[in-house]
């Protein structure tokens, strides 16, 4: 199959929030630590009504519902999470309670976790499952969600809950460019979940950032081979930087560490440019020549200048990407492909067309991943990619049509969900009112752990 990638996409988010400045002045912290520091101005968040499972079958049963896919049609759905409330018994499973009644019971795929990189592994599974012997030419489904939460503290205003479905198939509007992957994974301990009694990861989120830039740089500098690799068989003999790429997303921890990214590349391009290049483009940076990448993940004045230098580029290739995540937080999983689902809701198709969008993926612990995404070059009404744009365009209504919570309620849902994470025999308190019209939620569990899903 030719451009196997992404066909369709779907967002959910919880219908409640609460608001950074509020969350400041809960904590007691000065004003702007979290809207302008971190660059968030709302989170997104679920009550013990909503859990991994109750995420992923909205998101799915909406995916289908748009695309009018018959429920046969699919072959092989993926779910990546970090989510987990069973040890053994997948989200996927769960799901397959939606095909019940079309009888398809012949799906292949489980979960995938690594911290927030398991989507990206199931999108990556999904599309070598197409390109494989083992392709029954049916539609492949990946799933990502989670519900992001730390315990009281200064991780906390960047927790955020979410899923994303893609359905995936050949001809694809948004196809995941072909030996074009670069990968790095690593033993490190900065955000871990090792206490399975609790939702809180441990985190070092200091230590966290440290291991992203890490990644992201030798990410892209396996990318940059890669690509440059397949230019010089086609003849082509340059460098690979910045302006190769119309759009670039990120996993996105919290809205200031992307900026902050994207500097980070242009100063890989700095430092791999030659000296006349430095020199001619990038004015004004000529002081940090000669600095070496694993000695600057701290440095202030390399993070201050080229964040100045990008700036023009941030506006025009990222901000937009960050939309959903300025206003709903962290979906860890689904973080990235929020992303992607903002820029296609903030860009007309006309735009989008022909483009490659680079993708960041991290998950902690680590495993990374740097890799391309292209536009299909038709953006004409009814083409694939005009439809996919505008399947995602009521993202900023909806997420205006959301309840603000305050911070005092904020805080008593976490408490309630501490109390009722793994136990047995209640239905979660709340009105399931307050949820969004088609949302799946927990209705009860049972003495046996059995959880059961209703859908409002
Ligand atoms: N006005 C404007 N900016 C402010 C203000 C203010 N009043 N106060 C602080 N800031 C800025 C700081 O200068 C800093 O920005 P800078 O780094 O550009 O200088 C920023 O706000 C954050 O302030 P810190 O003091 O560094 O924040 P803190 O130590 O409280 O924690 C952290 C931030 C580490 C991100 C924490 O929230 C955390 O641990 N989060 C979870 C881990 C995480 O998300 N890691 C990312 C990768 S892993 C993953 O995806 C889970």
């Amino acid at each position: 199959p030719k451009d196997v990638g992404i066909l369709a996409l779907e967002v959910y988010f919880p219908a409640q929030y609460v608001d950074q400045t509020d969350l400041e002045k809960y904590n007691n912290v000065a004003a702007g630590k979290y809207t302008v520091g971190l660059g968030q101005n709302q989170m997104g968040f679920c009550s013990v009504q909503e859990d991994i499972n109750s995420l992923c079958l909205t998101v799915v049963q909406q995916l289908m519902e748009r695309t009018q896919i018959p429920w046969d049609s699919v072959g092989r759905l993926e779910v990546g999470t970090e989510t987990i409330i069973d040890k053994s018994k997948a989200v996927k499973t769960v799901l397959m309670e939606l095909f019940q009644d079309s009888g398809n019971t012949d799906i292949e795929g489980i979960d995938t976790t690594n911290a927030c990189y398991g989507g990206t592994a199931s999108l990556f599974n999904a599309a070598n499952w197409m390109e494989s012997s083992s392709w029954d030419g049916r539609y492949a489904m990946v799933v990502c969600g989670d519900i992001a939460v730390y315990a009281n503290g200064s991780a906390r205003p960047t927790g955020g809950a979410g899923a994303v479905a893609m359905l995936v198939g050949p001809e694809a509007p948004l196809a995941l460019e072909r030996g074009l992957r670069g990968t790095h994974m690593e033993n490190v301990y900065d955000f871990y979940k090792p206490d399975l009694a609790s939702e809180y990861p441990v985190v070092d989120g200091k230590l966290s950032i440290e291991c992203y830039f890490r990644a992201l740089d030798r990410c892209y500098s396996f990318y940059r081979q890669k690509i440059q690799k397949q230019w010089k068989q086609a003849g082509i003999d340059r460098p690979f930087n910045l302006e190769d790429f119309q759009f670039l997303i990120f996993h996105t921890p919290f809205c200031k560490l992307v900026q902050k990214s994207l500097a980070r590349l242009m100063f890989n391009d700095f430092l791999s440019a030659s000296s006349d290049i430095q020199s001619s483009h990038y004015k004004g940076l000529e002081a940090f020549r000669g600095l070496k990448l694993e000695d600057t993940y701290n440095n202030r004045d390399v993070d201050a200048a080229f964040q100045k230098a990008s700036l023009d580029m941030f506006n025009k290739k990222t901000k937009a990407s960050l939309y959903l995540s300025t206003h709903n937080g962290n979906m860890y999983t689904s973080s990235l492909y929020g992303c992607l689902a903002s820029l296609l809701s903030l860009y007309s198709a006309q735009d989008l067309a022909g483009s490659r969008i680079g993708a960041f993926s991290y998950g902690s612990g680590l495993a990374a991943s740097l890799f391309s995404l292209r536009a299909s070059k038709d953006a004409s009404p009814g083409s694939p990619l005009e439809k996919l744009v505008s399947s995602v365009s009521d993202l900023p209504n909806r997420l205006a049509s959301r309840k603000r919570v305050s911070a005092e309620e904020f805080t008593e849902v976490m408490n309630q969900r501490e109390q009722f994470c793994h136990k047995v025999n209640f239905s979660p308190p709340g009105d399931t009112n307050s949820l969004f019209p088609g949302t799946w939620y927990l209705e009860q569990v049972d003495e046996l752990y059995r959880r059961k899903y209703a859908r409002r």
